[in-house]
C-alpha cells in the first residue's frame, strides 16, 4: 500500500521505515528542506539502534522516500499519518498549531477519498478538531476519515517496539477507514484494537500516565526504604512478581524525563482539569519526580558538606539509555544545579555529549568515561546505560580523590561496591 507520513521527526521517521520494511511504499514528507536534503542523501538525524539500516535497505528497494511536498504525499497516498511535533506549552497544554496546520494543508491538496490518521500524541477530541478542520477547507463533497493510531514507542528500542508492537490501537468511525487501517498493519501481526477515536486518544495519554505512576510509586516507596532500611529493589521484585502489578517500570532512581513522560503528564491534566476533573493523583506524580534530583543531591550534600570548589564526575547526560536525546533529562538539571553551587563539573555520556555541548555549551564534557572520575571527589551515575556497569571500577577508585559515588539508577552492586573500597549511596538501598 502506498503510505504517506507528514512529519519526518522521531515518530514519523521510525514508523515510515518500519511500514517500509514490512512492504509498503512509503513517502515521508518534512517542510524543513535541510532535514529532507539530509535524509535523501542517507543522513539520519536522530541515533535510534537499527534505524540507519532500514532506511538505507527500504530506500535502496524504493519503497522509502522523502520529500518536502505534502500534495505529493496525499496524491499519491489512500492513508496519510500526521507525525509533526506538538510541543509543551507554559500552561501545561500542548501546542496543537502543527496539527491544525497539517490538517489544513492536507485538506487543500484532497481529491479522492483518504484515511487521515493521528499518529501524533494529542489530547483527547484533537481527533474530531482534525476531522472539522479538514471539513472546512477541503472541497465540498470530497469523502474522507480520521482516525487516531497513538504510537507506544519507546526512545533506545523504537523499531523493536513498532515492528514487534503489544498491541495495536485505532480508533475509527467508519468501517471503510477501519479496513485500510487493518490493511497498513496487517504485516505486524500482533493484537489490533478497534475503538472510537476518543478512546484511542485517551489509551495514550492514560498509558503513558500509568507508567509514569508506577516509576513516581516506586521512588515514593524507595524513601520510605531509606527510612525503615529496606531494599527497594526487594520490594519491587516481591511486588512484581505479582502478575496483576509486574516488575517493569519499578525501577527506582532519579525519575522519568524524557520528550513524552513530562509533556503527556502535564497535558493528561490539563485536558482533564478542560473536561471537568482535577487529577490531583497525577499531579502528586509529577511533585515525586521533581523532588527525586533534589533528594539526590541532598545525599551529595550530606556527604560533601560543601559543593563549592569541589571537583564531580558525571556519568550520563541523555534522559536514558541507549539514546542521544537529552530532552527534559534528569542528567542536565543536576549538572546545572552543580556547577551552579560552586563546584566543577566533568561529564561523560555514551551518545549524548555532542547534543549537550550543542545547547549546553557551558556544561563541561569529556568522551571517556575515566576522565570523569580523575580527581574527583564524588563520582555520580544520572542515566541507565549498561555501560556504566562494566567500567573498570577498580581503575576509577584509582583515579578519584575520594572514593565516593552516588548511584541515582541503581545500576551497581552496594556489597561489591564496599568491597572495592567505595563508599556507595543509591536509591532506596
Ligand atoms: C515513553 C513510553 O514508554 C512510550 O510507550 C511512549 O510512546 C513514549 O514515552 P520513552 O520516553 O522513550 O517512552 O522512555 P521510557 O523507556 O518509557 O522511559 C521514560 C523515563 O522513565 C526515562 O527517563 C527513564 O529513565 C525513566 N524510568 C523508566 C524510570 O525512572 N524507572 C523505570 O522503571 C522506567
Amino acid at each position: 500500500m502506498n503510505i504517506a507520513i507528514i512529519g519526518s521527526g522521531y515518530v514519523g521517521l521510525v514508523t515510515g521505515t518500519c511500514f517500509a520494511e514490512v512492504g509498503h511504499h512509503v513517502i515521508c514528507v518534512d517542510n524543513d528542506d535541510a532535514k529532507v536534503a539530509q535524509l535523501q542523501a542517507g543522513k539520519i538525524p536522530i541515533y535510534e539502534p537499527g534505524l540507519e539500516d532500514l532506511i538505507r535497505k527500504n530506500v535502496q528497494l524504493h519503497r522509502l522516500t522523502f520529500t518536502n511536498s505534502i500534495g505529493a504525499g496525499v496524491a499519491q497516498s489512500p492513508v496519510i499519518f500526521i507525525a509533526v511535533p506538538t510541543p509543551p506549552q507554559h500552561d501545561g497544554s500542548v501546542d496543537l498549531s502543527y496539527v491544525e496546520t497539517v490538517a489544513r494543508q492536507i485538506a487543500g491538496h484532497l481529491k479522492d477519498y483518504r484515511v487521515i490518521v493521528d499518529k501524533s500524541t494529542v489530547p483527547v477530541k484533537t481527533g474530531e478538531k482534525v476531522a472539522e478542520t479538514i471539513r472546512r477547507y477541503a472541497r465540498a463533497g470530497v469523502e474522507f476519515d480520521v482516525v487516531s493510531n497513538p504510537e507506544f514507542l519507546r526512545e533506545g528500542s523504537a523499531v523493536e517496539d513498532l515492528m514487534k508492537p503489544d498491541r495495536i490501537v485505532f480508533g475509527v468511525n467508519s468501517e471503510r477507514a477501519q479496513a485500510l487501517m487493518q490493511a497498513v498493519y496487517a504485516p505486524f501481526n500482533a493484537p489490533i484494537m478497534v475503538t472510537d477515536l476518543n478512546s484511542a486518544e485517551l489509551i495514550k495519554h492514560a498509558s503513558n500516565s500509568f507508567l509514569a505512576l508506577k516509576i513516581s510509586y516506586i521512588n515514593a516507596v524507595a524513601a520510605i526504604c531509606e527510612a525503615s532500611g529496606a531494599d527497594v529493589e526487594k520490594v519491587a521484585a516481591g511486588m512484581g512478581a505479582d502478575k496483576r502489578i509486574g516488575r517493569q517500570f519499578l525501577n527506582a532512581g532519579l525519575g522519568y524525563g524524557g520528550s513524552c513522560f513530562p509533556k503527556d503528564i502535564s497535558a493528561f491534566i490539563k485536558i482533564s482539569e478542560e473536561l471537568g476533573y482535577d487529577f490531583h493523583l497525577l499531579r502528586e506524580v509529577e511533585n515525586i519526580n521533581a523532588n527525586q534530583p533534589e533528594r539526590f543531591l541532598k545525599k551529595l550534600r550530606d556527604k560533601l558538606w560543601v559543593l563549592k570548589d569541589k571537583h564531580i564526575g558525571q556519568l550520563g547526560l541523555t534522559f536514558k539509555g541507549n539514546t542521544d536525546d537529552i530532552r527534559m533529562s534528569v542528567g542536565i538539571r543536576i549538572a546545572e544545579q552543580i556547577l551552579k553551587e560552586g563546584a566543577t563539573l566533568s561529564a561523560y555520556d555514551p551518545k549524548g555529549a555532542e547534543k549537550c555541548n550543542q545547547q549546553h555549551p557551558h556544561l563541561p564534557t569529556v568522551n571517556d568515561p575515566y576522565a570523569v572520575a580523575k580527581d574527583a571527589e564524588a563520582l555520580l551515575i544520572v542515566t541507565e546505560w549498561s555501560e556504566f556497569k562494566n567500567l573498570d571500577w577498580v581503575k576509577i577508585r584509582g583515579l578519584m580523590r575520594t572514593p565516593l559515588v552516588f548511584d541515582g539508577r541503581n545500576l551497581l552492586d552496594p556489597a561489591e561496591m564496599n568491597s572495592l573500597g567505595f563508599e556507595y549511596h543509591s536509591i532506596g538501598r
